[in-house]
């Protein structure tokens, strides 16, 4: 069965579109499966796979709203199993029209499991606020990967986002796990990278993904060619280390893998 990830942390410019991209074309790089999700209204998953924001007609905000099928917001890429459904600024007001909605938690979640079953993973890159967008992020997931920037207030707003992980557990979707943590724009030259690493290592008791994502300039790039980095620059450290985490997603929980 596929399995649906959240990326999310309400703390903005922390890696979580970077990650969505990339991770999402390295899994499907190793022949996996992928539909990569955009809930965020700044669109940067969407533009950064190569797709004109504004271009695009049939996106999460009309999904959200009734007014197309996930099978027309579907957009299969030019890369190998990479599909994605995009975003851009009209998502923005979805939240206001969604009020009066019932179930209006879980109306991705609705959409999604129309097509759960043709993809290996499905990737949901979340927007930098706990609202009712990442909350229908959390409902359609099986989990949440927070990804962690390596700087200081690196724990700031990080309990808020494990009690509404908790909220949503409890309330919305009693399944809902936490992936793990995964952090990013690691500075090996700089010790406060170092002491990030180690204080959130001891302090969150969740599962920390062994791959550190370093900060390499060509992922800082790749978005305005609107290529992923192991399409950008495939023999980068950014696209190594993202082909790692992949791997380590892909045997998460497999014990015999190390
Ligand atoms: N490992 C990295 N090395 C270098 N630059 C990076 C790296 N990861 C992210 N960046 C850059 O940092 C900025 C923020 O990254 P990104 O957009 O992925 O964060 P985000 O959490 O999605 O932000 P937002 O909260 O606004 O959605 C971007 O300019 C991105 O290119
Ligand atoms: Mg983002």
């Amino acid at each position: 069965m596929g399995r649906t990830i959240a990326i999310a942390n309400q703390k903005g410019g922390v890696g979580k579109s970077t990650t969505a991209i990339n991770l999402s074309a390295c899994l499907a790089e190793m022949g996996k499966k992928v539909l990569a999700i955009d809930i965020d209204p700044q669109g940067n998953t969407t533009s950064g796979l190569g797709i004109e924001k504004d271009d695009v007609e049939n996106t999460v905000y009309e999904l959200l709203l009734g007014d197309s099928s996930i099978q027309e917001c579907i957009i299969p890429l030019e890369f190998d199993n990479l599909s994605l459904i995009p975003s851009n600024v009209n998502l923005a007001g979805a939240e206001i029209e969604l009020i009066d909605v019932e179930g209006k938690e879980y109306v991705l979640r609705n959409a999604v499991d129309e097509v759960r079953e043709e993809y290996d993973f499905i990737i949901i890159d979340c927007p930098p606020s706990l609202n009712m967008l990442t909350i229908n992020a959390m409902t359609t997931a099986d989990s949440v990967l927070v990804p962690i920037q390596c700087e200081y207030y690196a724990l700031e707003g990080l309990s808020q986002l494990m009690h509404t992980i908790d909220l949503v557990q409890d309330r919305l979707n009693a399944s809902l796990e936490i992936e793990g943590v995964v952090f990013t724009m690691y500075d090996a030259r700089r010790n406060l990278s170092l002491q990030v690493v180690e204080n959130v290592k001891n302090s969150l008791n969740q599962n920390i993904y062994k791959t550190i994502i370093p900060r390499n300039v060509r992922l800082a790039e790749a978005p305005s060619y609107g290529l992923p980095i192991n399409y950008y620059d495939s023999k980068s450290t950014g696209a190594e280390s993202y082909r790692l985490l992949a791997e380590e997603v892909i045997h998460k929980g497999d014990e015999s893998w190390q």
